[in-house]
């Protein structure tokens, strides 16, 4: 049974870990935190902590950790479906009946999928029957090629109440069906029910594996209110989750390495026609962040492309602000200006693909995009607006999530203003101290924005990234002046022996789940979510888990086989060779080829809590050594020095895991 993410965080929302755990153990506020007496293990001063803002609960004393739903299941001894019911409960927060309907469900969907299908074959033969002609003659007049109409599988809605609905009752479905499936339109106000879609050419929207979830379609009467009628939301359709011909483009992206979004189903088509099959586009909507992701995983760098025009500028800048926070070192977003008045399909059609090839070339990286929309055109010329930009900037900057790209950001904004002000403004924006010469960087002081390129070279000569020593010895990191962000801790930090890095026990346990992977390919397809994001502290087996995921992405019916021949062929040959070659405890043995599905289920779902479980513990210390850098104080030491101890204590935990295993399965 599957409880989707959403409704776990509404869920999570709603009840503070505190009160979840307040029930069973007696907890004293500290801080941020709450501390009380370990529930897992008998002991005298509190070591169990729990954070409401986490949303975690923490037992240094036994390593446990988890969020509400866990806390329940070990400590009631509850099924996950059976401790989300009980939050849910307590939480207010309705389950969704489907949610435990599972098999009815699983046959609904089976006939919607069946009933979209049928009506798309019927949208396909009334473009090519009779009623057909007015939009033939529409589609030859705007260029698409024959092939192109099979491809796309375009169709035409009849101008008619009723022709959809009695064919397909003609087919055995039934007028709720009809509804459910967004194709008809009826209610309590409504006499006789009656076609969604009517004289309109039928664009098919697929889901990710090219099944027909939704319609698109295009007024062939000019007079239509609606230029573009959509399916509405459905058990097989929410359009902020699907891109418009996502699984087409996949296969071209990844060829590729390119994924272009542009805003039209007629643009896609178009473009396809044109040669750039890795075009797609939302569906009638601003793109989603949910969108955003389906991208990321086409390619690290998606092109967004829009009209050059105002409406295209602020379509572009509500991109930015979706994309910001979910910047990753590597992943981002590119964005091309077309030619004002011009949208792709228009621009392929009247001045060749390589004019489109010419906008991409000259796409745009978000940093500019961001920059240009807070300082182009308007008056810096006084300290207080510069002041307000600076502020401006640095709000913006604390969204991005990940920290790396967050001081990266800084350092790259800090350079934009510096060139766009011809000032150095470097001691400003690191926190007041300045190191060596005092060089100035050129430009005459522009007042007004006018668009500074990117790539500044740095006036002080490239030491902006480096952390320098101010007064009183204290290390200072690069920083949008002395902000409430959090660095990173100091390289040195890292270095010692007090925060060495992971064992070998992590890099083995992350094997072992790529090995499962291997052997049990149907797990990608299920676990893709959990297994992209998850955070491997192996470079290489990352590296391996991202060419598996993206060899799925192109096929998702690769069995290990056909798998591994693909992997052997990339650079990743030599990483998969050895997770292959891994020795493996008997614990291990869910991974390895001869075991069932049950097993696999299980030994994956415990590797996997125990892999968070010390990432939970690594995240942890590296807030410990944030703080300790921040205020160097005896506690925060012993906190970084007693997490140390428990991530040990989960090393050894997992050799006696396999102990015990060994004992049980002999
Ligand atoms: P556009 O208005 O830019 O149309 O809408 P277009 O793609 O250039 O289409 P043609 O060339 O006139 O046929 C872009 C997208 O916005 C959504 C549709 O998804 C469309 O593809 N849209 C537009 C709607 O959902 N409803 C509308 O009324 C208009
Ligand atoms: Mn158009």
């Amino acid at each position: 049974m599957r409880f989707s993410p959403h409704l776990l965080d509404e869920i999570r929302a709603r009840l503070p870990v505190s009160q979840v755990v307040g029930r069973k153990v007696a907890l004293k506020r500290k801080g941020r935190e709450y501390a009380g007496l370990s529930p897992f293990k008998i002991e005298k001063t509190p070591s169990f902590f729990v954070n409401d803002q986490k949303g975690f609960y923490h037992c240094f004393a036994s390593g446990e950790h988890g969020d509400i739903f866990k806390f329940v299941m070990t400590t009631e001894g509850l099924s996950f479906p059976e401790a989300v019911e009980r939050l849910a409960e307590e939480a207010g927060v309705a389950l969704p009946k489907a949610e435990f309907e599972d098999k009815e469900r699983a046959d609904e969907r089976t006939r919607l999928l069946a009933l979209m299908e049928e009506a798309s074959k019927f949208f396909e033969a009334a473009l090519a029957g009779a009623s057909g002609t007015e939009a033939r003659r529409y589609i030859e007049k705007r260029g698409l090629k024959r092939e192109t109409l099979a491809t796309f599988r375009i169709g035409y809605a009849p101008n008619s109440r009723s022709a959809l609905k009695e064919h397909l009752a003609k087919a055995g479905y039934t007028l709720e069906e009809m509804t459910l499936s967004g194709m008809l339109i009826a209610g309590d106000d409504i006499p006789v029910a009656y076609d969604r879609f009517r004289h309109r050419v039928m664009f098919p929207i697929g889901d990710a594996k090219g099944r027909i979830v939704a319609f698109g379609g295009r007024a062939l009467d000019p007079e239509q209110n609606a230029k573009y009628l959509n399916s509405p939301e459905t058990p097989l359709f929410h359009k902020g989750n699907l891109l418009f011909n996502a699984h087409r483009a996949r296969a071209a992206a990844h060829d590729k390495d390119r994924v272009i979004a542009v805003e039209g189903y007629m643009d896609v088509i178009s473009l396809a026609e044109a040669g750039f099959d890795e075009a797609v586009a939302p569906l009638g909507t601003a793109l989603t962040e949910d969108q955003l992701k389906l991208l990321w995983r086409m390619s690290a760098e998606p092109i967004l492309c829009f009209d050059g025009d105002g409406a295209g500028k602020r379509a572009a800048f509500r991109a930015v602000d979706t994309a910001l926070p979910h910047l990753k070192p590597g992943a981002s977003v590119m964005f091309a200006f077309l030619p004002d008045g011009l949208d792709p399909d228009d621009l392929v059609r009247q001045q060749g693909p390589a004019a489109l090839d010419g906008c991409l070339g000259r796409a745009r990286p978000l940093v500019d995009v961001l920059f240009e929309r807070e300082w182009a055109g308007r008056d810096w010329s006084t300290p207080e607006r510069r002041a307000g930009l600076e502020k401006t900037l640095k709000a913006l900057i604390g969204h991005i999530e990940d920290e790396s790209v967050r001081a990266h950001y800084r350092q790259a904004l800090g350079q934009r203003l510096r060139a766009a002000w011809g000032e150095p403004q470097e001691a400003q924006w690191r926190g007041g101290q300045r190191d060596g010469g005092g060089q100035r960087s050129g430009g005459g002081g522009n007042r007004t924005g006018s668009w500074p390129r990117s790539g500044v070279p740095n006036a002080r000569g490239g030491t902006s990234g480096a952390l320098r020593r101010g007064a009183g010895g204290r290390v200072f990191p690069p920083s949008l002046g002395q902000s409430t962000e959090r660095v990173n801790p100091s390289s040195s930090l890292r270095k010692s022996a007090l925060v060495s890095n992971d064992g070998p026990q992590t890099a083995h346990r992350e094997a072992v789940l790529i090995k499962a992977v291997l052997n049990h390919p149907w797990l990608i397809e299920e676990q893709a979510e959990v297994l992209a994001d998850l955070p491997f502290t192996s470079s290489a087996l990352s590296g391996l888990r991202d060419a598996i995921l993206s060899a799925h992405a192109l096929d998702n019916s690769l069995d290990t086989e056909s798998l591994r021949t693909h992997l052997n062929k990339s650079s990743v040959g030599k990483v998969l060779s050895l997770v292959e070659r891994s020795v493996s405890h008997k614990c291990d043995r869910f991974a390895e080829p001869q075991a069932g599905r049950s097993e696999v289920e299980d030994g994956w779902r415990h590797a996997l809590a125990m892999h968070e479980r010390h990432v939970g513990l690594q995240q942890s210390l590296e807030a410990a050594e944030r703080a300790w850098h921040d205020d160097r104080s005896e506690v925060s030491f012993a906190r970084i020095c007693d997490l140390k101890r428990q991530l040990e204590a989960l090393s050894v935990a997992d050799v006696f895991d396999a102990a015990a295993d060994a004992g049980r399965t002999s």
